[in-house]
């Protein structure tokens, strides 16, 4: 039988999540250390997935995996026909709705997979495309960076309708990724701040949009902070952490967020912050050296605010 196969990633926001909603600026990175992998095989009468979340026919599939489905029938109107089936194996570590963008990995590697079987070249604007309809599906407004951070497989410096920008940079710092092992739903946490953001109540509308232009300062200054040549850790600390008070004010943090931040800053971190839609999901912290991320890491293993936690270096060559 013959399987074809695509392959994606899951990615890290490191600072300008939901006001990249609003135009502001953001970085992001490819995060390798969780990946997806879909496998496409022709079949017969009708089309059946197979993955963690759902086993069953694809018109059946539960409402989480409706981007999959539109994306997979607009694949199929726009090369084939609606009489060609396949079976869809998905096998995926990255967790689900905690962040770190597995739904673009989904829709990148199932896009991927598509194009592998249809024997077609995959330009990134294509796949792009593709990957901005499935991400509307799933969160209704999407900024396109998860997409992008996703298809281009680099750091990047992205703002919503412009070309996303290849990121590079260097610190001797390391990065610590926790999961808090709830889920957040980032089309609610996106809805909740469009809400807050065009309130009828000019007090909540104004400071809304005051903390998205200030996060947007922050992403500008944190830009510039890592493209010094020796970056300062105070100076990346500060920022990183002053994101995190302004997302708390946007309300897209949560109990969990909140304590297992506080928790990482009680045990080595310089800084920690939410990663992604929020509302649960996953946070990051900011460590001075390897060893430190290693005790955060035990620290975490230890306590109940991490399910699961990753250790990785700052830097834009090892990402
Ligand atoms: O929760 P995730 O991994 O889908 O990230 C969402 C990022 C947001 O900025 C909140 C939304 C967007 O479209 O950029």
């Amino acid at each position: 039988m013959r399987e074809i196969c695509g392959k994606s990633h899951g990615k890290l926001i490191l600072m300008g999540e939901h006001s990249v909603v609003y135009g502001q600026p953001s970085i992001a990175l490819p995060f390798r250390a969780v990946t997806i992998q879909v496998k496409l095989e022709p079949a017969g009468n009708y089309s059946y997935l197979f993955s963690d979340i759902y086993e069953g026919p694809v018109e059946e599939a539960p409402k989480k995996l409706d981007a999959l489905v539109g994306l997979f029938n607009r694949l199929r109107h726009d090369f084939l026909s609606s009489h060609d089936h396949f079976l869809i194996k998905v096998n995926s570590n990255i967790p689900v709705e905690r962040g770190l963008g597995s739904s673009a990995a989904l829709s990148v590697a199932f896009i991927r997979a598509f194009f592998n079987y249809l024997g077609k070249d995959l330009p990134n604007e294509v796949l792009l495309d593709y990957a901005d309809f499935a991400e509307t599906i799933s969160h209704g407004t999407p900024s396109g960076l998860d997409a992008r951070v996703t298809a281009y497989n680099q750091p990047l410096y992205f703002k919503k309708g412009e070309t996303a920008q290849p990121f590079h940079f260097h610190t001797p710092y390391w990065l610590v990724i926790a999961d808090t092992g709830i889920s957040g739903n980032t089309k609610q946490t996106v809805k909740n701040v469009r809400d807050a953001y065009e309130s009828p109540f000019a007090s909540r509308q104004i400071a809304t949009q005051k903390t998205i232009k200030h996060l947007g300062v922050l992403t500008t200054d944190l830009t510039q902070a890592l493209k010094a040549p020796q970056p300062s850790l105070e100076k990346l600390a500060a920022l990183i952490n002053a994101a995190q008070h302004d997302l708390a004010a946007l309300q897209v943090s949560s109990p969990e967020l909140s304590w297992g931040i506080d928790y990482m800053r009680q045990h080595g971190a310089v800084a920690a912050k939410l990663t992604g839609g929020g509302g649960g999901g996953c946070y990051y912290a900011l460590v001075p050296d390897r060893q430190t991320g290693e005790k955060l890491i035990q620290a975490l293993a230890d306590s109940p605010s991490a399910c699961q936690s990753w250790l990785m270096p700052f830097s834009s060559e090892s990402n």
